[in-house]
């Protein structure tokens, strides 16, 4: 019995795909690469995530990212190039020396993973959201968990010295203001080593201010046996501090029936740290929904008249009682010196006297 040609065609179409894809065992090989004009992605077994480009905003710019790849949000779990968006055109390879190589059509290198030691020989996507860079003997030699831009999620752990930074806005991936730190050595502006703080910094610079928030992990017993080691989200979508004694903190809980939820915690834009849940399976409209969120007021939190405040100058921030998100709104008699920032600070609607009569 012979294939008819619709047939063979249909069989082609449905291995073509799956072979460019599922070269060594799900892996892909040293020498891959994707490209922003081709629509092609790195997905985990599941399909749960998807590794590839995401074109920012409308723009002729790309976004090198992971993302949920079943819902109809795709959220963006971790980046690699916020502040150097990608043109029309740019490459990600997979390399021996370097594993991922960001390059724009000139060729010049826009992001790299840095191997420490050894020589890639294979990358995944993991299912558990992980992107992991392998070597011949399939050590990880580099992880997207080990290099978090503002997400974790299930089965992730962060050790000390670990940090997550914000986003400029929801679709800015440019660094933004605020972090979370996992403090590694204790002379840290007098915080305890395996404390968790957040805290904001002044941009340009990376130079923390001290915390709007912190998690005590000796719970005050000042016994350095019991310090945070790591800081650990799992499958379940609990969060907590595992201490030197192998004891737990917990910070957050999640749902110990989670088979059908997918979790993420994420530092948001406005400087909340918040834990979300999304079923699995979507009938097209459900949406990430917080479940556990720090701090309670970030616009006391945070004084009023720091260069870090959650508002701009001459901006009143008021805290939403339902998800604690901070919004801002000029002080009667201002409006936004940036339009497109409502964030940002806000000037005279009319300019002093003396200066209006200068213009
Ligand atoms: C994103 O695009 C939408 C629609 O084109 C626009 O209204 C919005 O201002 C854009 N956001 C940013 C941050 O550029
Ligand atoms: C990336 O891969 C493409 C296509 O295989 C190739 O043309 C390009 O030279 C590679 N770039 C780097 C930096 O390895
Ligand atoms: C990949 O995901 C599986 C579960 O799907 C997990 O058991 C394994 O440890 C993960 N590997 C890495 C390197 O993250
Ligand atoms: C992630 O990788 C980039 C580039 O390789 C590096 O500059 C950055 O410090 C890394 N971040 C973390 C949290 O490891
Ligand atoms: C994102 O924000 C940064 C810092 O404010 C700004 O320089 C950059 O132009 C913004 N990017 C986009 C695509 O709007
Ligand atoms: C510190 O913690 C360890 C382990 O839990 C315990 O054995 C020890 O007695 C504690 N020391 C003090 C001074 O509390
Ligand atoms: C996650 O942590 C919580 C709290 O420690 C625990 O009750 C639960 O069993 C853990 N889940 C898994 C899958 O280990
Ligand atoms: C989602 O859609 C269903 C059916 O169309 C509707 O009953 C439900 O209210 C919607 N939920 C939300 C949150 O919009």
């Amino acid at each position: 019995m012979a294939f008819s040609l619709a047939q063979t065609l249909f069989f082609l179409l449905l291995l073509l795909p799956i072979s460019a894809v599922a070269e060594a065992n799900g892996r892909i090989t040293v020498g891959s690469s994707l490209s922003t004009t081709v629509n092609f992605l790195w997905v985990s077994p599941s399909g749960d995530f998807a590794f590839g480009f995401r074109q920012l905003n409308g723009s002729d710019f790309f976004l090198l990212s992971i993302w949920y790849n079943k819902i109809p949000d795709r959220t963006v779990v971790w980046h690699a190039n916020g502040d150097k968006p990608a043109p029309r055109g740019s490459k990600v390879n997979l390399t021996a020396v370097h594993g991922l190589v960001l390059s724009n059509p000139q060729g010049d290198e826009l992001w790299i993973s840095q191997i420490l030691t050894g020589v890639a020989a294979y990358g995944a996507m993991n299912d558990t959201g992980n992107f992991v860079v392998e070597d011949s003997n399939f050590n990880n030699v580099w992880e997207s968990f080990q290099n978090s831009t503002d997400t974790m999620l299930p089965t992730q752990i962060m050790e000390r010295g670990g940090v997550l930074s914000s986003r400029q806005s929801e679709t800015n991936f440019s660094k933004g203001k605020f972090q979370l730190r996992f403090i590694k050595g204790g002379n840290d502006q007098g915080i305890q080593q395996g404390n968790v703080v957040l805290n904001t910094i002044n941009l340009p610079t990376v130079e923390p201010n001290g915390p709007y928030y912190e998690i005590d992990s000796t719970v005050g017993d000042c016994n350095t046996s019991s310090a945070g080691k790591q800081l650990v989200f799992n499958e379940s979508g609990y969060i907590y501090i595992l201490q030197e004694n192998d004891e737990r903190i917990t910070i957050a809980q999640g749902s110990l029936s989670t088979g059908n939820l997918y979790f993420r915690v994420t530092l948001n834009f406005d400087g909340i740290f918040t834990l979300y849940s999304h079923p699995k399976t979507s009938t097209g409209n459900e949406s990430w929904t917080p479940i556990w969120s720090i701090p309670d007021n970030i616009c006391e939190d945070i004084p009023v008249d720091s260069m870090t405040g959650v508002c701009g100058y001459n901006s009143v921030c008021k805290i939403n009682p339902q998800d604690k998100r901070p919004t801002c709104e000029c002080s009667t008699g201002y409006s936004l010196l940036d339009p497109n920032d409502p964030y940002g600070s806000c000037k005279p609607d009319f300019m002093q006297g003396c200066k209006e009569d200068e213009n």
